[in-house]
């Protein structure tokens, strides 16, 4: 596997980059946190990496409420400290939280963990049973008093996507966050493009199938042991690469050590040819119909 310079790694990223729809650009590379927190043993291996990531141009950082109940945001409120203004903050709040007060206290609590007075996008974690007219509202509230800067949501499917469309002001709607890695296309099928007509960016999570334990045997699979050998380049770096091979889409990859962060941060730089493209699609070949959305 090729090292590279962090200087190289800081350029690469800062060429990959994806627009959302009010013309901010971000880096198509950011880092996951779920999990992260949870073991007061690592904490500090956790920040440091998490640190890492930020200063090589990893500066998307993904949480939620959800996460250890607040412990991944306090995390990342720790590893930020001092670097606020570089990072573009990601949380989300739960489903049976997005409407109303509840959101609003959840917003705050979020900020109060995060130690910060605004996040760059709050998400909705998943649908519920509140009503998405309730939600956008609520976000529409929370973007004009300054709490957050835009909203989108996560794990909507098209015909969801297409309902949000339909609410006051659901069109506002900035990314929808989902499942994606090289071992599950479904989205590619109908959800992908009907993003990209709206021109709204898709962040893919668990673009690693979680190092592999998703999907078992994705990282030894031949095509991609043999492809990655060729770039020079690890297995995971290589289905990361492959996550972001098209404009419109950034990856989140989780990583709580700083050898994986520098290295998923160095996928970056992989152009992947159409001829390897086409190695891997024959190797893991999009769905030929629509199939239900793959969720955790
Ligand atoms: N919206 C949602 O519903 C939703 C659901 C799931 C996840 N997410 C978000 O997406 C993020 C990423 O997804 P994920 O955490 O499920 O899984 P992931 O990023 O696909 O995989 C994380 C796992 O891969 C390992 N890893 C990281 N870099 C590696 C490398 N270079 N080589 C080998 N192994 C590596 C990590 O190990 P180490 O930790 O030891 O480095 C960890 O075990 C989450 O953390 C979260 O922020 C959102």
């Amino acid at each position: 596997m090729q090292t590279l310079s962090d200087e190289t790694i800081r350029e690469a990223l800062s060429q990959r980059t994806v627009t959302l729809p009010d013309g901010t650009r971000i880096p198509a590379l950011g880092q996951g946190t779920w999990n992260m927190g949870d073991n007061p043993a690592r904490r500090e291996e956790e920040v440091q990496a998490l640190r890492l990531g930020i200063e090589l141009g990893m500066t998307v950082v993904d949480t939620a409420e959800m996460y250890g109940e607040g412990l991944s945001e306090s995390l990342v409120g720790e590893a930020i400290k001092g670097k606020r203004d570089e990072v573009f903050l990601v949380s989300k709040v739960y489903p049976h939280n997005a409407g109303g007060e509840r959101l609003a206290r959840s917003c705050e609590a979020s900020l109060q963990r995060l130690g910060t007075d605004h996040l760059d996008l709050y998400l909705l974690h998943w649908r519920g049973s509140i009503p998405l007219a309730e939600t956008v509202q609520g976000m529409e509230q929370l973007v004009a008093e300054g709490k957050i800067r835009r909203w989108g949501v996560s794990n909507l499917d098209t015909s969801d996507m297409q309902e949000l469309w339909k609410v006051p002001g659901g069109e506002a709607c900035a990314v929808n966050q989902v499942l994606y890695h090289i071992a599950s296309r479904g989205i590619e099928y109908e959800l992908q493009p009907w993003l990209q007509q709206q021109r709204i960016p898709m962040m893919a999570y668990s673009p690693l199938a979680q190092g592999g334990s998703m999907r078992k045997g994705m990282l030894e699979n031949k095509v991609v042991q043999s492809i990655a050998k060729e770039y020079q380049v690890s297995p995971s770096q290589l289905i990361l690469a492959w996550t972001i091979r098209k404009s419109g889409v950034l990856s989140i990859p989780k990583a709580s050590s700083s050898d994986h962060v520098r290295e998923n941060a160095a996928a970056a730089s992989i152009d992947l040819r159409e001829d390897t493209l086409a190695q891997l699609e024959e190797a893991f070949p999009a769905p030929k119909r629509k199939v239900p959305l793959d969720i955790i």
